[in-house]
């Protein structure tokens, strides 16, 4: 499993470097921070469960291909303003520096909002490798919802809010819904309406995305206090340093793994109520809450 998704990772950064701009021009410091943070590693989850999803309803062709760039790129513009000072201040990202430190802040918040707006230029050329615009469009239409205030933007709003304040059991599911969740119930619901899927499918992928979306964010929680940096490439303890209140600090370390087990089933028995079957992504679900990165 572990080398199948290398192997799935490796071939997504090379459908990824065809869609990262060259850099050259008088403007090509951007360029470089936008591929230096792109071509950092990271596991590339989001396009990888799109594709799956994708294929899970059938989906052959390529013009899947520009949707997984476009959420990568957003997923990595989130990685990047998440880091700055302002934010979790944290200095290593995908076992590099983080994008601030090695082109200042100004560049940093720049290079996020840049991979922000090409996401969707990028995910706009599906138009002209399908013979379903209105899909397309729908895509498009889901990237920005599922980013936007009512997606990763609002829940990084109320969790860089209360930081340092208690939290509720229920704020913090909210803001692990949007923050997280958002961004995978993308990656998922694109796969399958790019693919054709029904409404009905396409709303079980939704609440499949959305199970999967808590138990990894409370995974994430886990490792930030139990992980080894040299193999996250991020900080451990960043959430202490910062006074956060998570998953972890909220419920203990056992009943979060507990309910991230639980997620996982919730996610599952979706997956097998769906036509159509993936193996792989049967176990890359199950990878998720047993990941140590
Ligand atoms: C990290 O996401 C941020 C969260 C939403 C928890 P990943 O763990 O998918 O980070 P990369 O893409 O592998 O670096
Ligand atoms: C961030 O959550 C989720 C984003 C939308 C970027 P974290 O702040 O816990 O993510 P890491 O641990 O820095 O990757
Ligand atoms: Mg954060
Ligand atoms: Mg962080
Ligand atoms: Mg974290």
């Amino acid at each position: 499993m572990k080398q199948r998704l290398g192997e799935c990772a490796k071939e997504v950064e090379g459908i990824l470097d065809s869609y990262l701009p060259a850099e050259e021009g008088y403007q090509k410091t951007i360029f470089e921070a936008m591929n230096y943070s792109m071509r950092a590693g990271g596991k590339r989850l989001r396009p990888i469960l799109m594709r799956e999803v994708y294929r899970l309803f059938g989906g052959t062709g390529r013009e899947i291909e520009p949707m997984m760039a476009a959420i990568e790129m957003i997923h990595t513009s989130s990685l990047i303003h998440d880091d700055l000072p302002c934010m979790d201040n944290d200095e290593y990202r995908r076992g590099k520096k983080t994008t601030w430190v090695a082109y200042g802040y100004d560049m940093a918040v720049l290079a996020g909002d840049a991979l922000l707006i090409y996401a969707v230029e990028t995910a706009a050329r599906a138009f002209a490798m399908t013979d379903d615009a209105a899909k397309v469009g729908r895509c498009i239409a889901i990237l920005a919802e599922k980013t936007g205030i009512y997606g990763m933007i609002g829940g990084q709003t109320v969790d860089v809010e209360l930081t340092g304040k208690p939290v509720s059991r229920d704020k913090l599911d909210f803001i692990y819904r949007l923050k997280t969740g958002a961004l995978l119930e993308a990656s998922m619901l694109i796969g399958a309406v790019m693919a054709g899927a029904s409404e009905k499918d396409c709303e079980a992928v939704e609440r499949m995305a959305s199970a999967v979306g808590l138990a990894f964010q409370i995974q994430d929680d886990i490792l930030d206090v139990t992980g080894d940096q040299a193999v996250i490439g991020k900080p451990v303890h960043s959430d202490e340093k910062n006074s956060k209140t998570t998953y972890v600090t909220l419920e203990g370390l056992e009943k979060a793994r507990q309910d991230a087990a639980k997620l996982t089933e919730t996610a599952l028995d979706i997956l097998y109520s769906l036509p159509g079957k993936n193996d792989f992504l049967e176990e890359l679900i199950h990878m998720l809450i047993r990941r140590e990165k």
